[in-house]
């Protein structure tokens, strides 16, 4: 581990993206995503740990793990805790490491639930609303230091 990791974190039923309404999130699998953020992070000098979890404790435990192992940002898309989750707003507010929220649909054209994101009040920036592209311009605002 060091600061030229970056943590890309994915929360609830984002394991399924490929089968999951394609009509709203697309073909592409979690895995392929993976495989192109390796790719543009190898290019850009930095290193991805991508993980995926349906447990919205176990994206508090690796926001603290990003910054007790000194990673240089988090991605992170909290699919539906977005808009439910006070305790990851609180942990991003507990680290310094910059967090990036990331989706790949627009939540703020979609139901008004999805409007309201906690993430979001806390987080260095957000990218949505470019389906996969949104993973790889949030890779890139790390590495270009604008987070
Ligand atoms: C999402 C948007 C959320 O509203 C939804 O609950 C998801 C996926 C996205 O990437 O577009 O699970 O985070």
């Amino acid at each position: 581990m060091s600061d030229t990791t970056v943590y890309v974190l994915n929360g609830p039923n984002l394991n399924l993206l490929g089968l999951r309404e394609p009509e709203i999130y697309g073909s592409t699998t979690l895995d392929e995503i993976a495989g192109m953020l390796e790719d543009r992070a190898r290019a850009l000098g930095l290193t991805i740990d991508m993980r995926q979890t349906n447990h919205e404790g176990m994206l508090v435990d690796w926001l603290h793990e990003a910054q007790a192992e000194g990673a240089r940002a988090v991605l992170l898309n909290a699919g539906a805790y977005t808009h439910t989750s006070i305790a990851l707003l609180d942990a991003i507010k507990a680290i310094r490491t910059p967090v990036v929220e990331v989706h790949l649909s627009d939540p703020k054209t979609r139901e008004p639930f999805r409007h309201l994101s906690y993430i979001g009040m806390a987080a260095a920036l957000t990218v949505e609303g470019h389906g996969p592209d949104s993973y790889r311009i949030a890779l890139e605002a790390v590495a270009s230091g604008e987070v």
